[in-house]
């Protein structure tokens, strides 16, 4: 059985006041909650407040991004090295935003999913179609090439250990949530991917979880389907009584 998981995306929002604040307020309302796995991505700067704040709570604690190499000459990046240092347990790798804005390629993906493994950090991969390719029904080809081009250097252990995320461009941060049944579709065919590629018992125990305007009143419907286990949360995350919802969705 995979244990669902729920992770809030903060992207870039929260000072370290509000980051604190928000470890205050969540700390009570996810107390002796253990049958979903819960984590918090923020922002570097936040990570250590988070790792402070949440000792003890079983909040995972997660960075949004990394540069695949030790330590080097890359201004302005954070390596896998500090993260680990830091005893960060997740890093969220190739969100369309980092692919979109900041022009990231499979290549690249690639190469810190691996790193990321090297370092001891769960990578959540996210993987998703642009509505145009929605329309052109490529959505599925798209998703998975991005996935498989992201595994290909892992092992079929390092694989079974991680964490994909579907998430469709046009329904992040939009309002438009895929229907279950369209974002149960699109996860079932990518764990089909997997199957066909490592074998069907790894693919079981890959959690994917959907992404896209995921909120309290959508998460339940969402997380009945049979092939979706979890959830990637961007702005119903940033508020503590709607994090605790979601990943509270099974007591609704
Ligand atoms: P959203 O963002 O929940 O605000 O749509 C999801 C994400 O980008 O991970």
């Amino acid at each position: 059985m995979r244990k669902p998981i729920i992770v809030a995306n903060w992207k870039m929002y929260k000072t370290r006041v509000e980051a604190e604040q928000f470890c205050e307020e969540i700390r009570p309302l996810l107390a002796g909650q253990d049958k979903v796995d819960a984590a918090i991505c923020a922002p570097a700067l936040q990570l250590d407040i988070l790792k402070a704040k949440l000792q003890n709570t079983g909040i995972g604690v997660g960075a949004q991004n990394m540069y695949p190499a030790a330590e080097g000459a890359f201004t302005g990046e954070i390596s896998p090295r500090m993260l680990q240092d830091m005893g960060i347990d997740y890093v969220i790798i190739g969100h369309s935003e980092r692919r979109e804005i900041f022009k990231e390629d499979n290549e690249l993906i690639k190469a810190k999913v691996k790193s990321a493994y090297e370092y001891g950090l769960c990578p959540i991969l996210c993987v998703g179609e642009r509505l145009e390719q929605r329309e052109a029904g490529e959505t599925v080809e798209v998703c998975a090439g991005q996935l498989l081009s992201a595994l290909e250097d892992l092992t079929a252990e390092e694989v079974e250990q991680m964490i994909v995320a579907y998430e469709p461009i046009w329904a992040i941060g939009t309002g438009k949530v895929a229907t279950a049944q369209d974002a149960e579709d699109t996860i079932k065919a990518l764990r089909q991917a997997i199957a066909d590629k490592y074998g069907a018992a790894t693919a079981e125990k890959v959690r994917i979880q959907y992404g896209g305007s995921v909120k309290p009143e959508n998460v339940k419907e969402l997380m009945a389907q049979p092939n979706i286990d979890g959830a990637l949360v961007g702005g119903a995350s940033l508020k503590p009584e709607s994090f605790a919802k979601l990943v509270r969705y099974q007591e609704a």
